[in-house]
């Protein structure tokens, strides 16, 4: 049994299947967040990249675009849903893909250039067994770069749909938003000190002031919300009704509206970017 097996459960079964359905807007929302990540990682042709929680593979996708023939990348994933479809929609010569828990694989020594992770590496239950094992595979100069979600306040995208199914649902019990998921990674001081702990030199953390393009609109944005996230967490949680999406979706829809502007629904978040090198 995996270290991560309640992770994997999740994002193997429910989610993952959701994460695909909704694939297409999901990464045109969180386009502006791999730009970051891309923009930072400054890759280079012919760089070996590891993609750490690739999920449906997007983001090992344009790597390997920007390493070329002569790079390679890696896209790991625990869950086998979000693996396989990544393995069947984008198979290219330069890329790879393995199903694998990133906090206890045994991976080679000395093989990448760079680690990359667009939101997925918030779920360890060990994070720095994890950040050191990450370590153990990369190349002395190697280097990380990585995006996880701000202070869960600053992120509407996740508060609004929450406040809309409390309303509607009642409160989800309380949970310690430190712990594996989302917000895992919303105190930049805390990662930094993790990142250390695993042995990585020159640690950098700063926080980003991004804009979410929701590429359908205000309605389609709202219901992709009763999918993924707080908003579908909650409906799963107290056993919803399509009458209590329907209301919750409809709550949303009001909520983000102050976010409309003539060219989309654009909602502010925040985002804290850590880099870091193997030595
Ligand atoms: C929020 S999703 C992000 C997916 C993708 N990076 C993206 O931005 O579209 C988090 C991903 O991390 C993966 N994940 C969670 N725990 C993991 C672990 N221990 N090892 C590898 N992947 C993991 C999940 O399966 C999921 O695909």
């Amino acid at each position: 049994m995996s270290d991560n097996q309640e992770q994997q459960d999740f994002w193997s079964a429910k989610a993952g299947e959701k994460w695909i359905s909704n694939q297409r807007e999901m990464d045109a929302l969180l386009a502006p967040v791999l730009q970051l990540v891309l923009d930072h990682a400054d890759l280079q042709a012919g760089e070996t990249v590891l993609d750490i929680g690739c999920g449906a593979g997007t983001s090992t996708a344009q790597a390997a675009q920007l390493v070329g023939d002569t790079g390679h990348c890696k896209g790991l994933d625990i869950a086998d849903t979000l693996l396989h479809h990544a393995k069947r929609e984008l198979d290219r010569p330069n890329v790879a893909w393995l199903l694998a828990d990133a906090q206890t694989h045994q991976f080679q020594s000395n093989t990448y250039d760079v680690m990359i992770s667009r939101f997925g590496v918030m779920f360890f239950s060990d994070t720095v067994a994890a950040f050191a094992n990450i370590r153990s595979t990369l190349k002395p100069q190697g280097r990380i770069v990585m995006a996880a979600w701000g202070p869960a306040p600053e992120n509407p995208w996740f508060m609004l749909p929450a406040q809309a199914a409390k309303a509607q649902l009642g409160q989800m019990p309380k949970t310690d938003r430190s712990l594996p998921g989302p917000f895992a990674f919303e105190n930049q001081g805390k990662v930094v000190e993790m990142l250390a702990e695993a042995g990585f030199s020159n640690i950098k953390t700063t926080n980003h002031a991004l804009g979410l393009t929701a590429p359908n609109g205000l309605d389609s944005a709202a219901q992709l919300c009763c999918e993924i996230g707080s908003a579908s967490a909650a409906l799963q949680y107290f056993n919803g009704t399509a009458e209590d999406r329907q209301a919750i979706a409809a709550r949303i829809a009001e909520l983000f509206k102050p976010f409309e502007t003539q060219v989309g629904l654009y909602i502010p978040a925040s985002i804290h970017l850590f880099t870091a090198q193997a030595s």
